[in-house]
């Protein structure tokens, strides 16, 4: 009985509270003043009423609590009641704002933006390419032979209706585009979603982001690449980052590189042995970052180059994977369920 009767006192007063907070006229004030202090009917009066029913030793402690309740209303209204009955402006200038739910990006486009930001710094321009493109850019003038897999239908979203069109299934084609339309130096970043017929999967989604890198010059060589790889490593991953080029195979780049970085987990520095367990690289110690390479002559010449006086290389670069290798996000699918749970851990 009495938990019940502390309890609905306890109501009482924050109802009271949020009431007092809402009245706006003398009217009002006294109206909140009478269903509380009110003789008859008034809520105190109506806990004083109920006290006859509780056991004698439970009386002290019930009618204390009614007791305070009223001594508690009597002073709040008599804090916001000025003598001639008009109510006291209830606001306290002192009280900090409510904090207003603040909005950020995505961690996807954080990732981007941040990478741009480097890119920028090195003083490349960003350029943006269509998500629907041509099978010749996608394909053809990036060197990849007319039966390559990757052209299939099983990997490919195909766009019905434009036989020549389908869903770019990377950011490459942007080379294309922008050779074709601009002369050397070319200096580019191209980000943007790229789309492949997978199932999705802890790896793999229909849809993911890549940020694309050209440059095109004279006298454009490996170490060029090598170094802008370093550098933009080191700005994004910290300055200890270690890099490993291995050989790889792209059609499009010759000699073609898969880099690794030194995983950030247990190999900080360059020469310390993995830890054979590490769930991050898995105890290799090396962490899959980018494909990249020496843009292939052959391609230059699709777009209007003369190998003989332009070389350049080229990086792409996926972000999930990027989101995955940094922030330690172990299921891509995570990224896109806009848990904000999630979303708010990064930024
Ligand atoms: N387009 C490749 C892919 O999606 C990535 C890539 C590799 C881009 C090498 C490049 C490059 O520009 O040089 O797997």
């Amino acid at each position: 009985m009495i938990d019940e009767l502390q309890k609905e006192i306890e109501g009482a007063r924050q109802s009271f509270l949020h009431e007092l907070a809402h009245v706006q006229s003398p009217e009002k004030l006294a109206a909140l003043k009478e269903r509380y202090l009110g003789r008859k009917k008034g809520a105190i009066g109506q806990f004083l009423a109920r006290l006859k029913g509780c056991a004698p030793a439970e009386k002290p402690a019930a009618g204390q609590a009614i007791n305070e309740l009223k001594a508690f209303i009597e002073e709040a209204l008599a804090a916001v009641s000025c003598g001639d009955g008009a109510v006291r402006e209830w606001l306290d200038h002192s009280l900090p704002a409510s904090e207003l739910p603040v909005g950020r990006f995505h961690l996807i486009a954080d990732i981007q933006r941040r990478i741009e930001d480097i890119f920028l710094q090195l003083g490349y321009e960003i350029a943006h390419g269509p998500e629907a493109e041509l099978e010749d850019y996608n394909f053809t003038k990036l060197n990849i032979p007319e039966h390559h897999p990757a052209r299939d239908e099983q990997d490919t979203f195909f766009l019905e209706g434009h036989d020549e069109l389908l869903l770019r299934t990377h950011t490459s084609p942007m080379q294309v585009r922008y050779m074709l339309a601009h002369k050397p130096p070319l200096k580019i970043i191209s980000p943007g979603k790229a789309f492949r017929k997978d199932d999705p999967d802890a790896t793999h989604s229909p849809c993911f982001h890549q940020v694309e890198g050209l440059l095109v010059d004279r006298a454009i060589h490996f170490s060029h690449l090598k170094g802008t790889l370093e550098a933009f490593c080191r700005s994004f991953y910290g300055p200890d980052v270690v890099l490993r080029f291995r050989p790889g195979y792209f059609p499009f780049t010759e000699p073609s590189a898969e880099v690794d970085i030194s995983c950030f987990l247990c190999s900080p520095q360059q020469g310390s042995s993995p830890a054979g367990n590490c769930r991050v690289c898995k105890g290799s110690g090396w962490l899959e970052i980018l494909g990249s390479g020496m843009v292939h002559p052959q391609v230059l010449r699709n777009c209007g180059i003369d190998p003989e006086v332009y070389s350049g290389f080229a990086f792409g670069m996926g972000i999930e994977r990027v989101a995955m290798v940094k922030y330690g996000v172990p299921d891509l699918r995570l990224l896109y369920e806009n848990d904000l749970r999630l979303l708010g851990q990064f930024g």
